[in-house]
């Protein structure tokens, strides 16, 4: 397994979601209050100012897009559980991800986080360090995906995940940082993780060439991508629509959605004071028939 540092940008996501909370109106689009507590900042007021201080915070409702994709992936598994009892919440590529936090008594389920290794001990050591306690239906899976990819469902399995029952799977702001290859073998290993329902909630960067991006946005993507690469975590794949049918067809996917920025704004940010996200990424729905 390779070693590296705690992820940055899961670092960056989780201080987006955290501004979320702290600027914007109630109700929040994402309640994400643990969020400031694991990030290590003196004060809000210091939080606030190195998020504005980011490139990225130019993009108008540039934090949004962080509460705005981890509400779809939550909506849509509580969703999961109400039609079809999906009791098995799974987090891929997990950084400060706080669902199991805030959660995880919402109804009954297990979720189980899997990160990088030195990711996850670095939010577990911020979790005690903040004192938010460890819910007892959490497990921590450490997997590295791009030497381990084909171990995921074994590693979940030795945590306790049943084949048997149906899942849910979120993948938020990981599938850019992973090879196609890698990428295309953890999506068959997601698809094929139950013999019941298996269904997943990925973001995708969009490819430049897909023509998506205007004026301020375009010029910023080429600051971002230069940013991620200084951060020691290039994005390195891009998806376009029929392009991620492909790829989610062969992986063993029977129905696929995709959730465009636009439709992300008419669900979560219509009539707010801010009612912006960048389109630079888009959200894929997608599942298994499952038994
Ligand atoms: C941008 S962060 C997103 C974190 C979280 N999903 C969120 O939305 O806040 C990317 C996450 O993917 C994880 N990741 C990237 N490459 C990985 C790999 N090869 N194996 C395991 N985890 C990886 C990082 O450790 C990090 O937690």
């Amino acid at each position: 397994m390779t070693s590296r540092p705690p992820s940055q940008t899961a670092q960056s996501a989780a201080r987006s979601r955290a501004v979320h909370w702290l600027r914007e109106e109630e109700p929040k689009v994402l309640n994400d209050w643990v969020a400031a507590k694991l990030l290590d900042y003196e004060t809000p007021e210091d939080l606030l100012a190195a998020y504005d201080a980011a490139p990225s915070a130019r993009l108008p409702g540039a934090s949004n897009l962080f509460a705005v994709r981890n509400r779809y992936a939550e909506d849509e598994f509580q969703k999961a559980h109400a039609d079809h009892g999906c009791d098995q919440y799974v987090v891929i590529g997990a950084g400060l991800d706080s669902f199991a936090y805030r959660r995880a008594d919402s109804f009954p389920c297990t979720i189980y986080e899997i990160d990088h290794p030195s990711s996850q001990q670095w939010k577990r050591d911020r979790l005690a360090h903040a004192g938010i306690a460890c819910p007892a239906n959490l497990c921590y899976v450490a997997v590295d995906f791009e030497e381990q990819e084909a171990s995921l469902v074994a590693a979940l399995e030795a945590n306790g995940f049943d084949r048997t029952r149906p899942v849910f799977f979120a993948m938020l702001g990981v599938s850019q940082y992973l090879t196609l290859a890698s990428l295309k073998s953890l999506l068959k290993a997601i698809a094929s993780a139950s013999s019941a329902r298996c269904t997943l909630v990925m973001e995708r960067v969009r490819p430049i060439e897909e023509g998506h991006l205007e004026g301020p946005e375009a010029e910023m993507m080429e600051r971002l991508l230069a940013a991620t690469t200084k951060m020691a975590e290039p994005w390195i794949t891009f998806l376009d629509e029929p392009q991620t049918d492909a790829v989610f067809r062969e992986a063993g996917f029977d129905s696929i959605h995709h959730e465009l920025p636009s439709d992300s704004i008419r669900r979560y940010l219509q009539g707010r004071k801010n009612d912006q996200m960048p389109k630079v990424a888009a959200l894929v729905l997608a599942s298994t028939r499952g038994a």
